[in-house]
């Protein structure tokens, strides 16, 4: 019987009342820890790259629910350097968002909170220490009241949906000038409506006078994720996350916003998190690749890496299961076998074993490590073993 009460998940009202304590303990803590007023010292760090625009660390970002804590993300590390667009895949509820949410401190609070791992941001608004060393936020230990300073500013965010993200209720200009007001203290209302009508004009719309008059409900689908676009750019950005950004529209108008972005970015020398689940997307746009996989990435490399020499069997199977216009239509498209191990009870093995055809003996082993197969190329899994040196 107890076999059976396992297999079916089911918890008993002590198990469930145990749960519900630990979660309750844990949630308070770590909202005690984001009001508390910290010392910075205790949030200030310091880059290990300068070339890096921010550095994610082991990073890991829970979810207290009543079944269990759930690891939506598991010890995360991955650079997004600066002047750069870093693409990241993986299926559905692999943790892209959950990664791209805890970079802006946004995860469904008090349920969702970062247990651990460090957040690196390159910030401009810092100077140097003491020792002439030059000072970067970890936003894994940010007050949410310091956090004001770089978010929405230095770091901004593009959704998927832009209706959900604008006020139905307020003209685009009314929201645009909102963010001009946050952003630039004792800003004009002239000002203010320049800048916007600007930001309009850069993101391409024809008539941003009309425009900066309507409400959301009056534009396209397009046109709404171009204003979205706009409200990103209003702080001058040094780094704009983009989770799905194109997924709600057509192709052509896809293909006009992913344009822009790219422009965008090249004329404001800002980084790019571009989450997707589009593989031809990241050919297009991206320079760096992360492949995430139950909330661990499994393989790191560039464009041109991941594209040309996939080595995880996990990306292999992606790049199978993508559509080309050379494929026979008569062909079903290749899936990938099995689905992703529950996310409250992950086995100690590696979380793709049971869907893998490539399985070797050491597989039956711990969690496998990363191996560095060129200085770009990283790759999660036993098949790989790192290069030595010749005269070692
Ligand atoms: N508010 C929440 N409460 C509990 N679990 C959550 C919550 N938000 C996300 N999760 C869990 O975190 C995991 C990662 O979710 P996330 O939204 O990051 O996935 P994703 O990779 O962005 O997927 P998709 O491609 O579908 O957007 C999932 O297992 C999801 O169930
Ligand atoms: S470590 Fe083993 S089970 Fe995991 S992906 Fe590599 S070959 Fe497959
Ligand atoms: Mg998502």
């Amino acid at each position: 019987m107890a076999e059976e009460k396992k297999k079916t998940n089911y918890l008993s009202s002590s198990e469930s009342k145990k749960i519900l304590r630990y979660n309750l303990k844990q949630m308070k803590y770590y909202e005690k820890e984001k009001r508390r007023k910290k010392d910075p010292s205790e949030y200030l760090t310091h880059m290990k790259d300068d070339a890096n625009l921010i550095e994610i660390d082991g990073l890991e970002t829970c979810f207290f629910t009543d079944n269990g804590t759930v690891k939506s993300v598991n010890n995360v590390s991955f650079e997004i350097p600066k002047n750069k667009i870093v693409g990241v895949v993986g299926e559905s509820g692999c943790g892209k968002s959950v990664t791209s949410l805890s970079i802006m401190q946004l995860v469904q609070a008090p349920q969702g909170q970062i247990t651990g791992g460090e957040i690196r941001f390159n910030s401009s608004k810092l100077g140097v220490d003491e020792n002439g060393h030059k000072l970067a936020y970890n936003i894994a230990k940010m007050p949410t009241q310091e956090l004001y300073n770089i978010r929405g500013s230095e770091i901004t965010m593009i959704f998927q949906e832009p209706m959900t993200s604008l006020n139905p209720v307020f003209t685009i200009g009314n929201q645009l000038d909102e963010v001009s007001f946050i952003h630039t203290p004792g800003i004009s209302k002239e000002d203010a409506k320049a800048h916007s009508i600007d930001m309009l004009n850069q993101v391409g719309i024809s008539m941003p006078e009309r425009v900066y008059n309507s409400y959301p409900h009056e534009l396209s689908g397009g046109m709404r994720q171009r204003v979205m676009i706009a409200m990103a750019l209003a702080g001058d950005p040094k780094l704009i996350i983009a989770d799905e950004p194109t997924t709600a529209l057509d192709v052509t108008i896809q293909a006009q916003i992913l344009e822009l972005l790219k422009k965008i970015q090249k004329e404001n020398g800002c980084s790019i998190m571009l989450i997707t689940h589009d593989l031809g997307v990241i050919a297009e746009m991206a320079d760096e690749v992360v492949v995430m996989y139950a909330g661990r990435v499994i393989e790191r490399g560039t464009v041109r890496e991941i594209f040309n020499n996939p080595l995880h069997p996990y990306t292999i199977g992606l790049q199978k299961s993508k559509p080309l216009i050379t494929s026979n239509s008569q062909e079903p498209l290749y899936s990938i076998p099995g689905s992703v191990p529950s996310p409250i009870n992950l086995p100690d093995t590696c979380f793709f074993k049971g869907r893998c055809n490539r399985c070797i003996n050491k597989c039956e082993g711990k969690y496998p490590g990363f191996v560095k197969v060129t200085d770009t190329h990283s790759v999660a899994c036993y098949l790989y073993e790192e290069k030595k040196e010749e005269n070692e």
